[in-house]
């Protein structure tokens, strides 16, 4: 195979980072833009030894599997690239990239993975969307097929795929709720009808950077979070009297002032225009005070299915001590506090450490430590020493996994009962590979917690072989 061949090939599957695959004669060739089943015909762009990749030049046949997007602006948003895929062959196609994840990174055989647990409706899930202002426009193949005149230099929604730049004017998204986008689409309204400017990521100048939108999954609280280039409280009230007239749902509104160069909704200043500052949330029985920079789960429903089966798989004693590593918030420990002694939580990020602290208190439970640090530096022999040796572990660390060093303390301590839970199946299978000799795999369940993603949770149950 050479670069720049066309060929017509028939897709097998998804493959990593939701990519598909196809194969020639058993040589593999990835791809964006398809669906398995689909006949295709694509480009080749890069040959290597063992794969190559391609681009999409034309759909020969659709699949069976593929519906109609639900969102207009599919394919040009980067936001939910399976909408073309039926939801149902996506919780497949996870369950798929975990036990392929276990079969070839992990040299794991016959290992039974349970199916993908789903949400009844995979729309509107979101409790937290991050919005962004730009003068720099992103058009979608509709827009301009239409050739209007529309304003190039003002735009309020989501990122174009691979672009920091460029912005994508959205009017609706089934991500969070149908407020949400109302609330985006009159914040829109007003800024443009009041000439507020937006920023302006290439000049570094402007006013208007971000809007976060908190939104309660069982308790009616809103939050909107303005993030702004500085501070102008008379623009606040305006803006606070706009919100109160026409959207009396948002319960509190807060600007956060950032006039550092990084693009984020994080800044120097804080300023809480009405309402508390804060929402609340429950996951469980559990109460969540949630802040504007805290952290949370993005998807609450789910998210209590996913603690569901950690705390199961963890298989708890009122006598067991359990080690959660890379806590966030804390809120798996909370969620199995109430069933053991003691919990400690470690965790980086010192912020999400007080957030686990705060609801522990608000909650009334009082058996768990919550430490930050980073994990590679503080799991060692002397912090076992300090807080005793834990009869459960229960590990969540970020995509990239665990330090090999945390591997190795692991496998020192030889916790009797393990829960490993990963956002990386990869990461994961390769590090349950190095500690196959030790720890048996008793079960495997995936999660979905982003539908119409290739994001893919999996919860693995592990016991110390005898
Ligand atoms: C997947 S999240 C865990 C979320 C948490 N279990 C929950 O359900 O909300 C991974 C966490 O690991 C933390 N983290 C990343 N690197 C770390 C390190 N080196 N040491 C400790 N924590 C780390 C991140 O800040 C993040 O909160």
């Amino acid at each position: 195979m050479k670069k720049n061949e066309e060929w017509s090939l028939t897709v097998e599957r998804f493959a990593d980072q939701g990519k598909v695959l196809a194969k020639v004669n058993g040589y593999v060739i990835f791809f964006k833009g398809a669906a398995p089943g689909d006949v295709v015909r694509v480009r080749t762009t890069k040959v290597k030894k063992n794969y190559a990749e391609a681009i999409l030049l034309e759909i020969l046949s659709p699949s069976p599997l593929r519906v109609s997007p639900v969102c207009s602006y599919f394919g040009t948003c980067g936001g939910c690239k399976w909408q073309h895929v039926a939801y149902e062959h996506q919780l497949t196609a996870k369950r798929e990239s975990v036990a392929d994840a276990l079969a070839y990174t992990g040299g794991f055989q016959d290992i039974a993975v349970q199916p993908t647990i789903g949400m009844e409706n995979p729309t509107f899930y979101r409790n937290k969307m991050e919005f962004s202002f730009s003068t720099q426009r992103w058009f979608t193949d509709a827009e301009i097929a239409e050739g209007q005149v529309i304003d190039r230099n003002f735009a309020l929604g989501l990122h174009a795929p691979g672009r920091f730049d460029k912005v994508l004017d959205l009017e609706m998204c089934y991500l969070q709720s149908e407020l949400s986008a109302r609330i985006v689409n009159g914040i829109r309204q007003f800024a443009k009808q009041e000439q507020w400017l937006a920023w302006d990521t290439r000049k570094q100048n402007g006013f208007l950077r971000h809007v976060v939108i908190r939104q309660a999954w069982h308790t009616q609280d809103l939050m909107v979070n303005l993030v702004t280039y500085g501070y102008l409280p008379e623009r606040m009230y305006l803006l606070a009297t706009f919100f109160q007239d026409q959207f009396p749902e948002i319960t509190t509104f807060v600007n956060t002032c950032n006039t550092g160069l990084a693009q984020t909704a994080y800044g120097e200043s804080q300023h809480i225009i009405y309402g508390s500052g804060k929402i609340y949330d429950k996951i469980g029985d559990l109460t969540f005070e949630i802040a504007p920079t805290a952290f949370f789960q993005t998807n609450t429903s789910q998210a209590e299915k996913l603690y569901a089966v950690t705390r199961a798989f963890a298989e708890l004693q009122r006598t067991d001590l359990i080690y959660d590593l890379y806590c966030g918030a804390g809120t798996i420990s909370l969620f199995c506090a109430p069933h053991v002694q003691h919990v400690v939580g470690v965790e980086l990020v010192e912020e999400a450490v007080a957030n686990a602290r705060v609801n522990a208190q608000l909650n009334n439970i009082h058996n768990t430590t919550f430490i930050s640090g980073d994990m590679m530096r503080l799991f060692t022999p002397e912090f076992v020493r300090k807080h005793g040796k834990p009869d459960v572990l229960v590990v969540d660390p970020p995509r990239a996994g665990m330090h090999p060093k945390v591997v190795a303390q692991i496998a020192q301590l030889q916790p009797e009962r393990w829960v490993y839970v990963s956002c990386n199946p990869m990461s994961q299978a390769r590090e349950l590979k190095e500690l196959a000799d030790l720890y048996a795999i008793e079960a495997v369940q995936p999660v979905d917690m982003f539908p119409h993603t290739h994001h893919t949770e999996s919860v693995i149950k592990l016991r110390l072989r005898a």
